[in-house]
């Protein structure tokens, strides 16, 4: 299964993808984070040492001229592969957070922000959608805030879109868009995550401002104070206790993502 974390800027994608994957993890699947992310940083959240620095699949410059033909920056007037061999990057490049949990850090593939870096974007696109999943593997992608990710046809062949945004009017509009884009791409399965949710009935009704009923199903995750806490020191999410707030509401969703994975749309 392929679930894609998306949302606006600040909203929480990152927190409930790394709590997300540790709680299936824990629960005995095999869990890929890719880290899709411009400034990538779901490796701390997970627990990852402070100094431990991953080059980006998307700057290393080696591998990608290995896989594509061209180097990031040589642009247009020269060919390269679009359709690069990438089924032996997670073996290589993917970082082990524990047994059952490991961490590929792709980086932006968004060509707007650094000029074209298209056999770059050729690599990631090519590693996103060709990466399948077994019975009890599940792949998160932790995205770059906004819209891009739904450009370029990234966010094709994904099972489940869960779009978080905080409880408000604002966050709530960005993530309908979302959602929509995420069904023009054919992602069926949709859920808006409504994050660091303080007084819950007040969260629900202005999601119910937002979206008519039935168009898409919400899941709520509290306000847990732990979280800024840790990260003032820069520990991840693994050193919180187990029945804390993130983790209750998380291993929720969780049971309800695993209902999708194996009898299809809810
Ligand atoms: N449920 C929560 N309870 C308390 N704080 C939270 C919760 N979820 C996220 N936060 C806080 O919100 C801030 C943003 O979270 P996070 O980095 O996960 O967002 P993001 O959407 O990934 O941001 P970006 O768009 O920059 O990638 C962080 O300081 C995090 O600690
Ligand atoms: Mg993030």
């Amino acid at each position: 299964m392929k679930i894609l974390v998306s949302g606006k800027g600040g909203v929480g994608k990152t927190t409930i993808a790394a709590a997300l994957s540790l709680t299936l993890s824990s629960n005995g699947y095999r869990v890929l984070v890719v880290d899709a992310d411009s400034v990538p940083n779901i490796g701390q959240s997970l627990g990852l040492a402070k100094h431990e620095e991953i080059i980006p699949i998307s700057k290393n410059e080696s591998l990608i001229e290995e896989r594509t033909g061209a180097r990031p920056g040589e642009g247009w007037g020269i060919f390269f592969s679009l359709t690069p061999q990438v089924d032996d990057l997670v073996d290589k490049y993917a970082v082990k957070i524990n047994d059952k949990l490991r961490l590929l850090v792709l980086g932006s593939i968004d060509a707007s922000k650094e000029g074209c870096l298209c056999p770059a974007i050729a690599l990631g696109k090519a590693l996103l959608l060709r990466l399948f999943t077994r019975k009890d593997e599940i792949i998160v992608v932790d995205s770059e805030a906004g819209a891009e990710v739904f450009g370029r046809g990234l966010a094709e062949r994904f099972d489940l879109n869960l779009t978080v945004a905080e409880p408000t009017v604002k966050s709530l509009k960005i993530a309908k868009k979302l959602v929509d884009l995420a069904k023009e791409l054919n992602v069926v399965n949709n859920i808006v995550v409504l994050n660091k949710v303080v007084k819950v009935r007040e969260a629900i009704h202005v999601f119910n401002e937002v979206f008519k009923e039935g168009e898409v199903p919400y899941f709520i995750v509290r306000y847990d104070p732990n979280i800024p806490t840790l990260e003032v020191k820069g520990l991840g999410l693994d050193s919180i206790p187990k029945n804390s707030i993130i983790y209750e509401d998380v291993s929720a969703l969780s049971k309800k993502i695993i209902k999708y994975k194996n009898y299809g749309k809810q």
